[in-house]
């Protein structure tokens, strides 16, 4: 059985990149068979596996959707790169921001990714989401394709205020397109435990959401070595496998298959 997650936050630079490779490496690690799908025509989740030259790739995501829409049949692996990590990924580049715009006269623009997405879910234990910071066609594609949201946010006050949207785009998500949506859980990132705003604010989201929705045990810490392990293209299993960042990423994968 497949699951697929949606890393999704419509606030930008709150580690749903960084949390794709390294949970999805994680899982991979753990043994699971896992794709990454890149939904960012910025492809930063591409760059962070080293693939530096996006727009050079001849498919991405871009390519298998407009395939969708013309219901043509798309060749098994078709576009899939692997990454040494033992992951798949189907990659995004520029071309996707042309998807965004033309999604929008299509039939079913919604779920364009989720047909796409039942085409290739036999193949592997998990699938995983890279989403823009925006709740635009492709973030709605990607919602309306998930078992579960996976929602990091950053412990500070607006961000986390805009969770809000966020979780009225969930409901509503729910109600017309996808009514199995569930959110897997809230994971706070880039925390730095030792400030006080960020433990006010940390206990402020389990006071306000924590009754209903999962909030991750564990947190991910702030630490230079999470941003250069996505310079290097590797996973921070990779690049600092005894720091912090990899120890954090390893509980949330054990939190994430439910058997820590
Ligand atoms: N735990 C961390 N500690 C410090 N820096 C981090 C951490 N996680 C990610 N970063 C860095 O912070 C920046 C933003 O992270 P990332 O790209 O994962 O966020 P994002 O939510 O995907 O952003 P966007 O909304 O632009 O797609 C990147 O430069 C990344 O390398
Ligand atoms: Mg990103």
């Amino acid at each position: 059985m497949c699951k697929v997650y949606s890393v999704s936050n419509q606030k930008g630079g709150v580690s749903k990149t960084a949390t794709c490779v390294n949970l999805g490496i994680g899982l991979a690690r753990a043994g699971k068979k896992v794709c990454l799908i890149e939904a960012y025509a910025q492809s930063s989740l591409t760059e962070s596996l080293g693939f530096r030259q996006p727009d050079e790739l001849d498919v991405t995501l871009g390519t298998v959707l407009g395939m969708v829409i013309n219901e043509e049949d798309i060749p098994e692996d078709f576009g899939i790169i692997h990454h040494p990590e033992d992951v798949d990924l189907l990659p995004g580049n520029t071309e996707l921001a042309g998807m965004e715009v033309s999604l929008v006269n299509v039939m079913s623009r919604e779920t364009i990714l989720r047909q796409y997405i039942e085409s290739i879910r036999d193949r592997y234990d998990v699938i995983i989401i890279d989403c823009t910071p925006s709740l635009g066609m492709l973030t709605i594609n990607a919602l309306a394709s998930a078992d579960a949201l996976i929602i990091p946010v950053l412990p500070a006050y607006l961000p986390a205020k805009g969770l809000e949207q966020l979780l009225m785009t969930i409901s509503k998500v729910r109600r017309q397109l996808n009514r199995r949506l569930m959110i897997k859980g809230i994971l706070l990132t880039m925390v730095d435990k030792r400030t006080n705003n960020a433990k006010e604010i940390i206990s402020l989201i389990h006071e306000t959401y924590g009754e209903h929705i999962n909030i991750f045990r564990e947190t991910i810490p702030f630490s230079v070595r999470a941003a250069e392990a996505s310079a290097e293209g590797v996973s921070i299993y990779s690049h600092d496998p005894r720091g912090k960042v990899a120890k954090a990423y390893e509980n949330l994968t054990k939190e994430v298959l439910g058997d820590d």
